[in-house]
């Protein structure tokens, strides 16, 4: 099957996704029959570009690096261009291969443009996967349930601990098992901040640091100020905990310079200053918190250095089990959309449609 792609960004992580499925292309076709073509790419300050045949991606992508723009058009727009595109594409719509990848930006205050993106996509028969976490973090319940109308799939994988499975782990693998809650280290940035200052590297360096590799989001007071980990916090508690929360309704604290002197202190005295984020159920409701914790050292979130993330998962079935990222790149944000990609090609045109409980979507 060939699926066309409706790229909507095309930063570091789209670049990336197009790189790796042409490095994994002979693999792709031959284990799971899929082929691609991008046909559409938006930007926000570097144009769009469209063919039905398919873009020379590669050399869009080393316009974008170069600076340059691959069309008309601005970031104003992209809606617009994304349901026009789905609609132009509407035979592969119909025909359950046309993917619309949304890797745009996060925004913390409502999650858009990035839920409009996505809801068009899906009215219009497109499956969606994504790396940005602000669709589930503030819409998870809206969109599953405009995936079940339109029987395609929204997948996220990308949105936490990059393509580390944590959602697809709990929709393959743990059938029945209820999910009462979690905590882990979320945030490779303010991790890696974190681990820097107990060796006495100052905040404002190892900030930069991050930000020279990448690592950091692209405007870095979402990391160090706990956003980053609040809207991931919100995207898992909504789909694994089935809680209606945003990031807004996280209770949240940041790192600064100031915790540096508490990060040596806790070491000094055998624990470690982790950006802890946890979820459960506190007087009948869904409670949620990101905020710096003093760590046991033989807590498994202490251990964490460097960009390292964890979760740790409480459920009925199998009491405490963990998932540990022990390192991360941009790779691995990007197989996080090519796993996506696969799943979708191997369940979702196979599957009945699906009946109107959200969590089926995921
Ligand atoms: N980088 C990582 O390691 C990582 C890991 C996990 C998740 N993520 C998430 O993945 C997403 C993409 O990350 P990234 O590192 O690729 O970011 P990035 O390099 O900053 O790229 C963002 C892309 O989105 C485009 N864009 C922003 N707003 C737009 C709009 N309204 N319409 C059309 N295009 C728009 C930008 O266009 P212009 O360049 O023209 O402005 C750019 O192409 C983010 O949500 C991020 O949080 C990233």
């Amino acid at each position: 099957v060939t699926f066309d792609l409706v790229l909507v960004g095309f930063g570091h992580v789209a670049r990336r996704f197009v790189e790796l499925l042409a490095e994994r292309r002979a693999i792709l076709q031959r284990d799971f029959g899929v082929t691609t073509r991008v046909v559409a790419v938006a930007t926000r300050q570097h144009g769009r570009a469209q063919a039905a045949r398919g873009l020379d991606v590669a050399g869009l992508s080393r316009a974008v690096v170069r600076g340059d723009r691959i069309g008309p058009g601005d970031g104003e727009g992209t809606a617009g261009f994304v349901a026009s595109a789905v609609r132009r594409h509407r035979a592969a719509a119909q025909a359950g291969r046309l993917v619309v990848v949304e890797a745009t930006t996060l925004d913390i205050a409502r999650g858009e443009p990035a839920i409009t993106h996505v809801r068009s996509a899906l009215d219009g028969g497109a499956h969606v996967i994504t790396t940005n976490k602000g669709p589930a973090a503030f819409a998870y319940r809206a969109l599953a349930r405009a995936a079940n109308r339109a029987n395609r799939r929204f997948l996220f994988e990308g949105a936490v601990m990059d393509g580390i499975p944590v959602f697809n782990l709990v929709r393959e693998t743990l059938p029945a098992v209820r999910i009462a809650g979690f905590r882990g280290v979320v945030n490779s940035t303010t991790n890696f901040i974190l681990t820097a200052m107990e060796q006495g590297q100052p905040f404002e360096e190892a900030l930069t640091e991050m930000r020279a590799m990448g690592v950091a989001e692209a405007d870095a007071s979402l990391d160090v100020d706990g956003w980053d980990a609040a809207a991931k916090t919100a995207a898992l508690a909504n789909v694994l905990l089935r809680a209606s929360m945003t990031p807004h309704d996280v209770e949240r604290q940041g790192i600064s310079a100031a915790a540096g002197r508490r990060a040596v202190e806790a070491r000094a005295s055998g624990r470690r200053l982790k950006l802890v984020a946890r979820a459960g159920r506190e007087s009948g409701r869904w409670a949620a918190r990101v905020a710096p914790e003093e760590l046991a050292e033989d807590d498994l979130l202490a251990g964490l250095e460097g960009q390292q993330n964890a979760i740790i998962f409480h459920t009925d079935l199998l009491e405490e089990f963990a998932i540990v990222q022990r390192s991360g790149s941009l790779t691995q944000t990007a197989y996080a959309l090519l796993s996506d990609l696969v799943t979708i090609a191997t369940h979702a045109t196979s599957r009945p449609p699906p009946r109107a409980r959200p969590r089926r979507t995921l």
